[in-house]
């Protein structure tokens, strides 16, 4: 009889967390939370509702206004990400949020706001998460922790490749001023920087299929709920 576990999918952006994360909850019969969604509605809402971040006040009234939710798409089984009630998986990754969501992430405010709802989403275990604290910080005693990497060439192509089909005038320079940004951001700012837990493993998929990369991690998942 196989336990239950939390997986966790930390790493750079752009190198393929979801597309992994989402096939080991599928075939797992997991919860797929995409971490890094929650940190992009949250952007959304400051951007569209002009909250001034920077103001204490202001964010921390705009934060009790900001209800997070994932749903399952019945038809596609794809789980989005409605903010207040809205659908905004597609809003949240266009490039003017994608431009905000580094700074914004790295407030302590807005960090505690998204840590303590993906916790509770763990309560049950049986979920997989991927962003860039999860084995950190969010779930140290997780019983499986992958950190992911690629080179940044193919991490770059690969996002361009997305962002084209959602915005046909983005180029790929903006695409790498982007990524090299975030990264950067992510992992030299003060509260739960993006890096390795000690006891996660890596998996570089620069060279590996998605089929591949998935035959390690889910074999790995195996291993560590039969134990
Ligand atoms: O995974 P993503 O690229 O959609 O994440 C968007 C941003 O959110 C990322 O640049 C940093 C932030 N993020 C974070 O700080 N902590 C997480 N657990 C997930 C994402």
């Amino acid at each position: 009889m196989k336990k239950k576990i939390i997986i966790t999918l930390d790493g750079w952006s752009s190198c393929g967390k979801s597309t992994l994360a989402k096939q080991l909850a599928t075939k797992l019969g997991y919860t797929y939370v995409d971490s890094g969604a929650m940190y992009r509605a949250i952007t959304l809402y400051f951007l569209q509702h002009q909250v001034l971040w920077t103001d204490e006040k202001m964010l921390t009234e705009a934060l009790k206004k900001i209800e997070l939710a994932f749903v399952e798409d019945s038809a596609t089984g794809k789980s989005n990400i409605y903010l207040n009630g809205k659908n905004v998986e597609l809003l949240i990754r266009e490039l003017v949020v994608a431009e905000k969501v580094s700074e914004v992430s790295a407030i302590k405010e807005v960090r505690n706001f998204a840590v303590a709802k993906q916790q509770e989403m763990g309560k049950q275990k049986g979920v997989v998460m991927d962003g860039r604290d999860i084995g950190t910080v969010v779930f140290p005693e997780a019983e499986l922790k992958i950190f992911m990497t690629a080179d940044n060439e193919i991490r770059i192509k690969r996002r361009f490749i997305e962002m084209r089909e959602l915005d046909s005038n983005v180029s790929i320079e903006e695409v790498k001023k982007n990524i090299e940004s975030r990264d950067y951001t992510d992992s030299n700012r003060e509260i739960s920087p993006l890096r390795k837990a000690d006891d996660a493993i890596v998996l570089d998929n620069t060279h590996l299929t998605t089929g591949q990369q998935f035959e390690i991690a889910f074999n790995w998942a195996n291993e560590k709920s039969s134990m």
